[in-house]
């Protein structure tokens, strides 16, 4: 394997121009710099960086929502993980960054009090689509022209129950 030397930590304020350059880069969905930071500082245990020798090669940016129930989260005012934006650098997939980078975040949303997880993600967006499912997640509902081109999301959810703590 030619990943064993990346890490995966809670980010800090010195990432996140890094972690905006790779949004940017990867994503149509981009934010202004404060929206990181604000996340950042609400919570920081599960926006996670993949690095290597100071570089950023991926970023998981999660917040936590108390809403309407969820799929699996009947009571009002239940706790969602809300998986608000993850990539990798191009030349860093398929070594299993992604997956490592979700199950920590999910992990850290599980402390935080999150009994389910939830995302939206491009209906055409398969590497995604296949990874989420590799993870457990349903499609709950496609939300018709959620993006601003016009685009459709898949609604997907995954209990926080059964997230292995290895
Ligand atoms: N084709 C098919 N399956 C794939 C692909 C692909 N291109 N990429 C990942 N998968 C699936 C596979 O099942 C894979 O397991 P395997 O390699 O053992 O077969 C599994 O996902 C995990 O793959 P990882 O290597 O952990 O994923 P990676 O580090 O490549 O990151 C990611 C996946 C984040 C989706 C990456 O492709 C990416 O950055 N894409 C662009 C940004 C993006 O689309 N982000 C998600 C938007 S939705 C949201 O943010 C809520
Ligand atoms: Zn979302």
């Amino acid at each position: 394997m030619a990943n064993e030397d990346y890490i995966i930590r809670p980010a800090e304020i010195e990432d996140l121009h890094q972690v905006m350059r790779i949004n940017q880069r990867t994503l149509p969905e981009n934010y202004p710099y404060s929206f990181f930071v604000e996340i950042l500082k609400k919570f920081p245990k599960s926006f996670l960086v993949a690095e290597r020798n100071g570089e950023v090669l991926g970023y998981m940016m999660n917040r936590i929502e108390k809403g309407l129930p969820g799929v699996f989260t009947s009571h009002l005012r239940a706790n969602k993980g809300h998986v608000v934006s993850i990539a990798v650098l191009p030349e860093h997939r398929r070594k299993g960054i992604g997956k490592r980078l979700m199950i920590e975040g999910m992990k850290a949303m599980k402390e935080y009090g999150a009994e389910e997880f939830v995302l939206e993600v491009r209906i055409t967006n398969e590497p995604a689509l296949a990874m989420y499912k590799s993870l457990g997640f349903e499609v709950v509902r496609e939300i018709r022209g959620y993006y601003h081109d016009g685009e459709s999301a898949y609604l997907m959810s995954r209990k926080a129950e059964n997230i292995q703590i290895s």
